[in-house]
């Protein structure tokens, strides 16, 4: 088998700007990770994330919601496209929807999510909502999450946390771009310790192999 035979075949879903998107197409592009993005998925038709994907020249799908039934019928379409393209994991990287069983099932232990914060704290808000909980807090630090998706909405198991500081003249907007900066190495880390097959969920815990000789 090649080596290209051998990465790892990713779908990336986003609703926005795209820019932890940008930073998995960079590591794999740069070769960093033995994985390739082969699907980038959206519910959004005019989001950044997808310009990204197309000036990449890796495949898109947008998938309106309005224009299905059901959250179901939805998911079954983005299911279709997964299985068209071999995908073997998801990541969720600014997906503004909640995965529901139809796509949870057959990628059980299989398609993560970053948030950021260091979760289990600040669950379940969106973008800025978040910073400005932590600021209101009054946290000293903050940082962002790559967890498997379970059907409980930013609570399964965690593989890779990354912290900054919280400094006393943070905004949202400021406390975001330094998470920021986190996300785009965390989300990569996490990708790269997945396609090399070092992840195991005991319950709660993921436990992380140390690296071998031989590892990508
Ligand atoms: C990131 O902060 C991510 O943690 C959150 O949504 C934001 C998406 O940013 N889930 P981008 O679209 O990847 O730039």
């Amino acid at each position: 088998m090649s080596l290209s035979d051998a990465r790892q075949r990713l779908a990336v879903f986003a609703s926005g700007r795209g820019s932890n998107l940008q930073a998995i197409l960079n590591a794999t592009l740069a070769r960093a990770i033995t994985a390739e993005v082969v699907l980038v998925v959206s519910d959004a038709p005019d989001c950044r994330a997808l310009e990204r994907a197309n000036d990449a020249g890796v495949p898109a799908v947008a998938l309106a919601p309005t224009e299905f039934p059901t959250r179901v019928a939805f998911e079954e379409q983005a299911l279709a496209h997964l299985q068209e393209h071999d995908v073997q994991l998801i990541c969720l990287a600014g997906f503004r929807r909640i995965v529901g069983r139809t796509l949870l099932d057959p990628f059980a232990g299989r398609m993560m999510n970053i948030h950021p914060s260091l979760l289990p704290a600040f669950r379940g808000l969106e973008d800025l909502a978040v910073h400005r909980a932590v600021l209101a807090h009054g946290c000293k630090v903050s940082g962002c999450t790559v967890h498997f998706v379970t059907e409980e909405v930013d609570n399964g198991p965690i593989i890779v946390q990354r912290a900054v500081p919280v400094l006393e003249d943070d905004t949202p907007e400021t406390l975001a771009e330094r998470v920021l900066v986190e996300e785009h190495q965390a989300y990569p880390e996490a990708i790269r310790l997945f396609a090399e097959g070092r992840l195991r969920i005991e319950g709660r815990r993921v436990i992380i192999r140390p690296a071998v000789r031989g590892d990508a």
